[in-house]
């Protein structure tokens, strides 16, 4: 097992992020777990650095913060993990002909994971298998910075609005499986969230906006949402707001969903990257 007294958990610089330190995630006792618990409550996202973890060992881990939901079906319309429905595979790498994985090797632009669906899983955990020698850096923001950072001119026009999060492309700018493409967010599939939420655990109030294209604020017209959507987006995904990871193979993150946002730089398409990811719900 592995104690808490060898455990350390170091902030970032930036308005979010800690690396935990001094952890094998596949024997941690009950004490480590919870500081890491409190830890992700506090710092949003976390980074554990040199592990060495099978699928089994990412599941089980993964469950100890609750149930997992199913991965979303990839892009080639099929799941990729034998035995695994609730691992997402992201990745470039095709093999015989076929993608084995999502995202490709394009920008994945900001976004929270699945919130799409009307109970989006509150934790989502990286592990990175390959990583290609320079891009692939995932950044994270935070919501409740971008919250209490928001002009209070912004702050009053947006508390009680419901935002549109839209199902129909994921964020590297493919369809999903089964969904016709449309360009109007009144009509694409989706779920409507309030645009400021407060965390069922930790209270704090922050911005929940999914992802850019074809959200829409309810009850505006489209010129309108498209115009507060735009500048609520600036403000949110401010530079200062945010922290970048550049990945290691053995690297695994795990971010809250409720009050953080990602998104993943382009890298070259003839080098590899190939992540784990489950989804916690
Ligand atoms: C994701 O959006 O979950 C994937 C991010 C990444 O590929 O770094």
């Amino acid at each position: 097992m592995c104690p808490i007294s060898l455990m350390r958990i170091v902030p970032t610089d930036a308005v979010l992020g800690a690396n935990v330190q001094g952890v094998d995630l596949r024997a941690l006792d009950s004490d480590a777990f919870a500081a890491i618990h409190r830890a992700w409550l506090d710092y949003q996202v976390l980074l554990f650095t040199d592990q060495g973890l099978s699928d089994e060992d990412l599941v089980a881990f993964s469950r100890r913060f609750g149930d997992l939901d199913e991965a979303p079906v990839q892009e080639t319309g099929q799941r990729f993990v034998e035995g695994h429905p609730e691992i997402y595979v992201v990745s470039n790498v095709v093999r015989d002909g076929m993608p084995i994985g999502s995202l490709g090797s394009g920008e994945a632009v900001w976004h929270t994971d699945m919130s799409y669906l009307p109970d989006p899983p509150k934790a989502s955990v990286l592990y990175a298998l390959e990583v290609p020698p320079c891009g692939g850096d995932t950044s994270f923001c935070s919501m409740y910075a971008a919250w209490d950072e928001l002009p209070g001119r912004l702050r009053r026009r947006v508390e009680g609005l419901r935002v549109k999060h839209d199902g129909t492309y994921n964020s590297g700018g493919y369809t999903r499986e089964g969904v016709t493409p449309t360009g109007d967010p009144r009509t694409s599939p989706g779920t409507f969230h309030p645009l400021v939420a407060v965390h069922p655990e930790t209270g704090r109030r922050g911005l929940y906006l999914g992802r850019r294209r074809n959200a829409y604020i309810e009850g505006l017209s489209l010129e309108d949402s498209s115009a507060l959507l735009d500048e609520i987006w600036a403000q949110a995904t401010r530079e200062p707001l945010t922290w970048r990871h550049r990945w290691r193979a053995g690297d695994l993150v795990l971010w809250d969903n409720r009050c953080t946002m990602h998104r993943r730089d382009a890298f070259d398409p003839a080098t590899r990257r190939v992540m784990h990811r489950t989804q916690i719900k």
